[in-house]
């Protein structure tokens, strides 16, 4: 793909994200008070800013591991075919599990990381994902937790890409092409 011109227009301020972020972290750890221990699972790379914050706002014993799906490329649709690239190292039989997912978009990227997942018979397993594309969704998922729904628009930053670009964002926000195409 060749490059592209672009602007980021913010679209949620880094103060919203860690208000929204303190907000989620507390229904976490009620709704899993008294486990012995919850193992957070990020998925790579995207979570791993929202995962970093989340985790130090949990008030349980946590054990964090990741997972590294791929279904996109470089591009900027989902390609359906989803392929695990890294596994987690832990075992999760009998465990409390939360995924943590940066986007929800078509949803086949969770839908196929909790199939696997829930076939190790987690005692629990729920997902907590930072954003939500309800208008772009073709799998049958929810996330349990869901930081903002936000509308049909390619974003960028607190650990989102754009082609490897932008991670590094403190605030979350959308790709305008200036280039003159779609
Ligand atoms: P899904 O399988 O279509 O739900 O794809 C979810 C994954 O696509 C997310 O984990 C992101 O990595 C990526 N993704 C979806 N929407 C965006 C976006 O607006 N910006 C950057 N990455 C996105
Ligand atoms: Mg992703």
């Amino acid at each position: 793909m060749p490059e592209r011109s672009y602007v980021i227009d913010q679209m949620i301020s880094a103060k919203a994200i860690a208000a929204r972020v303190e907000a989620l972290a507390r229904d976490i750890t009620q709704h899993f008070k008294g486990t012995d221990k919850l193992v957070v699972v990020g998925l790579l790379r995207g979570s791993f800013v929202f995962i970093a914050d989340l985790v130090r706002e949990i008030d349980l014993p946590v054990e964090v591991d990741f997972l590294e799906a791929s279904s996109y490329g470089d591009a900027m649709q989902s390609s359906r075919e989803v392929r695990i690239l890294k596994d987690i190292r832990g075992e999760i039989a009998g465990r409390d599990v939360l995924v943590v997912e940066d986007i929800v978009d078509t949803g086949f990227t969770l839908h196929h990381v909790k199939t696997l997942l829930m076939a190790r018979q987690p005692a629990r397993l729920e997902i907590c994902a930072l954003l939500d594309k309800p208008s772009r969704r073709e799998a049958d998922i929810r996330a349990t937790w869901t930081g903002f729904e936000i509308p049909d628009e390619f974003v960028v930053g607190y650990g989102i890409d754009f082609a490897q670009r932008n991670r590094n964002l403190p605030f979350i926000g959308k790709v305008r092409f200036t280039d003159g195409a779609a």
